[in-house]
């Protein structure tokens, strides 16, 4: 099987497993459960879960506490693309080639279901104590789960990002940005993949930085696509960052040092996997694979 083929058939795996883990959208709060699973089931690439799952595959891992774990970071991941797309934020009208949560549901409604999809996140990660009692990993990959999302992950860099519009900034700056706001559910998701499958202390730290050089990457090449790409191939507008006076890496650098600095960080990713002295060769092809990655 080709690497494309079986990027698919592992993605569609992962759609059924998420399905199995939505919320019911029944009683008085039916709407807010609605736009939560609204917002899940547009799709995507769900490159998180598969991180989750390569890297405890990387690891040897066994059993299926992985599983809602891969189901809740997908969830956070959606709350933070629900939340980046509100008025207030980003203000987008599109995110995986549907209207936007708020647009769909009202603002009230997409500020909610993101809480709704954070919280139910850690709902469905704790349902691992009960699928798989024997694994020891469960605390620890919840620790990280819930610091990676935070303010000194995720939302940290969400933060300075959109306290920043309109101002020009450092490298050391944006590189801050982007190692919280996108680097960190990367983070986690290798991490948590590492540890459920019992990797060692100092496996774990490699993860993490082989990780974050695979968000860094990931982030570049985002604001490549943002002036490069068609609303139809992204599913999201473009020319967002430039509406919303961002720094980008691309502003900063312009176009051909991005692309080179995508691969270039790629490879350090590559290497620093290749020192944990156990292989995924779907992993390796896969961190190839987004450095030209075109959504
Ligand atoms: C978009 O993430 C937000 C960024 C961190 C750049 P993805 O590009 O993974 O979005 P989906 O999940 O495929 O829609
Ligand atoms: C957002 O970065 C990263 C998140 C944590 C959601 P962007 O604002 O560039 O993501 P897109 O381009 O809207 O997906
Ligand atoms: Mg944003
Ligand atoms: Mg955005
Ligand atoms: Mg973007």
């Amino acid at each position: 099987m080709n690497f494309n083929e079986e990027l698919n058939r592992r993605t569609e795996e992962i759609e059924r497993l998420l399905e199995g883990y939505l919320p019911q959208e029944s009683g008085f709060q039916k709407t807010v459960l609605e736009a939560m699973n609204y917002s899940v089931r547009a799709g995507g690439k769900r490159l998180r879960p598969l991180l989750i799952a390569e890297s405890f595959r990387l690891f040897g891992g066994e059993g299926k506490a992985a599983e809602p774990f891969m189901a809740a970071m997908e969830m956070i991941h959606t709350y933070s693309l629900v939340h980046d797309d509100l008025p207030a934020m980003d203000n987008d009208e599109y995110r995986r080639g549907r209207k936007t949560t708020h647009v769909v549901y009202g603002e009230a409604m997409g500020i909610l279901a993101g809480d709704g999809l954070l919280n139910y996140a850690f709902e469905t990660a704790l349902r691992a104590f009960d699928i798989d009692p024997g694994n020891q990993g469960i605390p620890e990959a919840l620790k990280v789960l819930a610091s990676k999302a935070g303010i000194y992950g995720m939302i940290g860099g969400q933060s300075v990002d959109v306290q920043s519009e309109g101002q020009a900034l450092s490298r050391e700056k944006l590189d801050f940005i982007y190692r919280l706001k996108t680097s960190a559910l990367i983070e986690a998701s290798m991490m948590i993949g590492a540890i459920l499958a019992g990797a060692g202390e100092e496996q774990v730290k490699k993860i993490e930085q082989a990780a974050s050089d695979v968000g860094l990457a990931f982030q570049i090449q985002d604001d490549i696509l943002d002036v490069t790409s068609t609303v139809e191939v992204l599913g999201k507008p473009i020319h967002s960052d430039e509406k919303n006076h961002k720094t980008t890496y691309v502003t900063l650098e312009g176009l051909d040092k991005a692309s080179a600095d995508v691969e270039r960080i790629s490879m350090r990713a590559l290497d620093t996997l290749a020192g944990i002295g156990r292989r995924n060769e779907f992993l390796e092809e896969l961190i190839r694979y987004l450095v030209s990655r075109k959504k």
